[in-house]
Formats: structure tokens, C-alpha cells, sequence
């Protein structure tokens, strides 16, 4: 019995050990410091958005959709009129290439997780190789 509860703690705190280690917690918080002060402006502290404005970061598939074009789009900005998920916004993003791959990687993994959307976590590497591609 005593051998069974030891095997049964000793797999629970190793399980706890490899959640600490995925958990992105410390990126999320990291990045909502990142988006107060780099993106709510646009954006607002909901994510919503300004109608006809700024677009929503809530469920766009750019937000939770493929990290390369999301990185790329905050790395460059735009002034295009691009269709987001069917709606245009008259204002424009100015490139964010400013920010560390670190910043980057941070606030890309707060908004993924964030305002209603549950999304894997952009690292460090994925910023560096995309800013390596962007001219
Ligand atoms: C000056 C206002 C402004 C700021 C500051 C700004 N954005 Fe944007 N953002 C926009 C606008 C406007 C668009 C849409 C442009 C278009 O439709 O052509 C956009 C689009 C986006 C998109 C893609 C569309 C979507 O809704 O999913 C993402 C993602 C995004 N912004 C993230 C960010 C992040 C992260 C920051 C901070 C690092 C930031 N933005 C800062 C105005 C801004």
C-alpha cells in the first residue's frame, strides 16, 4: 500500500513539474504589459476594437490563426485596405518592428489567449526566424 501512495505522488508532482514547465503563463503576463502599451490605443483593453476603425482581435484568423502571417503582419503593419474576416478599417497599422523578438513573442501570446481565444504560444525562435524573412 505504502509503495502504491509513494508511485502515485511521485508521478503527481513530476505531471505538476512538466505543467510548470509548458505553462505560458509568465509570457501572457508578460505581454498584457506589452499590449497596454504598444496596441490597446487601437485596439481598446477588450481586444474589440473601433468599428470601421481598428479591427477586433477576438477570434480574427489572423489572431488565432497561422503564427507566420500573424508575426509578419505585426512586424510590418500596413497601410493597405485588407479585408479582415470580410470587414474593412480605415485606419493603419504602423509596423512593430521595434519591439524584441521577446516582445513580440510575448504580447502575440497574450492576444492568442486572450479576449475569448484560446491559441498556442508564439516563442522566440518563431519571431526571429520570420524577422529574418521580413524586409
Ligand atoms: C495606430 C493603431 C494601431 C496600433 C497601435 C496597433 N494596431 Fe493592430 N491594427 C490596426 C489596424 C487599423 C489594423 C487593420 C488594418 C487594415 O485593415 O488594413 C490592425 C490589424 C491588426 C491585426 C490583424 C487583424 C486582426 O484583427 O486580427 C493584428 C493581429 C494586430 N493588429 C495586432 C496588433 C498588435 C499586437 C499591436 C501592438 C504591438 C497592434 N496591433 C498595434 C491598428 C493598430
Amino acid at each position: 500500500m505504502k509503495k502504491i501512495i509513494i508511485t502515485i505522488l511521485v508521478v503527481a508532482f513530476f505531471s505538476l513539474y512538466l505543467f510548470a514547465q509548458t505553462n505560458i503563463k509568465p509570457s501572457v503576463n508578460r505581454g498584457k504589459i506589452v499590449y497596454e502599451t504598444y496596441c490597446l490605443t487601437c485596439h481598446q483593453d477588450d481586444g474589440a476594437g473601433v468599428p470601421k476603425l481598428n479591427p477586433t482581435l477576438s477570434n480574427t484568423s489572423y489572431t488565432t490563426g497561422d503564427k507566420k502571417k500573424l508575426i509578419t503582419w505585426v512586424l510590418k503593419g500596413t497601410t493597405d485596405k485588407i479585408a479582415i474576416d470580410g470587414k474593412f478599417y480605415s485606419n493603419n497599422m504602423a509596423p512593430q518592428n521595434y519591439l524584441k523578438d521577446e516582445e513580440i513573442a510575448d504580447v502575440l501570446t497574450y492576444i492568442r489567449n486572450s479576449f475569448g481565444n484560446k491559441a498556442s504560444a508564439v516563442t522566440v525562435a518563431e519571431v526571429k526566424a520570420v524577422r529574418a524573412t521580413v524586409k
